[in-house]
């Protein structure tokens, strides 16, 4: 794995989107795998300033985002199609068909997971899918002991996700306990992943994940596994990694 630390949450962000700028300058064609959340909101954030100073143009990709909750349309204001047009697709260029997610609001979820799948392997597999990390180390939706060969489905929220999302959702409305989500197979044959952890409260997750044993328990730890993973941290989710000053020494940002 390749890790950098940056100074602060700001810094990781802007990293993060001149990753994702290269991947789509390097290949405008190019199938990227979208997360949402928090962390991502200043990724986007960078990437929409990169877009409008003509140094990112999505016009030739396409995108799958990781999940959705069952349930929610995708006009709902809290559901992940909505936050990802309003923090990204509706500010830069891409095709808004080429943008894909799962639909929440399928009549059968699980068909719809299988129908996702399918998609994504149609497609041709992600080349750059970006990455999230929950608290529990989860990466997606796909919480602790998860299956690390799984495809695209059904995952029950564990209590501390949900605890976590439900600031997005207005008050006494609480968020889904079931959404569809990528696997961790299908996030293992992306050809490249970017995960970015920012703000001190991950870094018990980015211990675990960097230098714990490769374990269901904590399922983004399978990224060990992968030939091109890159985390891009700052000094605050880094602090509990053992061998911070090697990661440093051999990435100084
Ligand atoms: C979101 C997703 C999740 C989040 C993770 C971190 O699409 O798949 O894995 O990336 O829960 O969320 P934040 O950034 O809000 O801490």
């Amino acid at each position: 794995m390749k890790i950098l630390i940056l100074g602060d949450a700001a810094a990781a962000a802007v990293r993060a989107a001149e990753f994702i700028a290269a991947q789509v300058t390097a290949k405008p064609a190019s199938v990227l795998g979208l997360a949402t959340g928090g962390t991502m909101e200043a990724v986007y954030e960078k990437l929409i300033a990169l877009h409008r100073a003509g140094r990112a143009s999505f016009a030739g990709a396409q995108s799958f985002n990781l999940d959705e909750y069952v349930g929610l349309s995708g006009d709902h204001p809290c559901s992940y199609r909505r936050y990802m047009a309003e923090k990204l697709f509706d500010q830069i260029d891409i095709v808004p068909d080429a943008a894909h997610l799962p639909m929440g609001e399928a009549a059968d979820a699980e068909a719809e997971a299988a129908r996702y799948e399918a998609a994504i392997v149609a497609a041709g597999d992600i080349d750059l899918q970006l990455l999230g990390l929950g608290l529990n180390g989860h990466i997606g939706f796909n919480e602790p002991t998860s299956s690390l060969s799984s495809i695209t489905r059904l995952k029950t929220l564990e209590r501390s996700t949900r605890e976590a999302n439900s600031r997005y959702f207005p008050e006494g409305e609480e968020p889904p306990r079931l959404a569809i989500t990528m696997g961790i197979g299908t996030i293992m044959r992306a050809r490249e992943v970017l995960l970015v952890a920012t703000g001190a409260a991950k870094a018990r997750a980015v211990a675990q994940v960097v230098e714990g044993p490769v374990s269901a328990r904590w399922p983004g730890s399978v990224l060990q596994m992968h030939r091109h993973a890159t985390l891009v941290l700052d000094r605050a989710a880094a602090s509990e990694l053992e061998l911070f000053d090697y990661y440093l020494d051999v990435h100084p940002e």
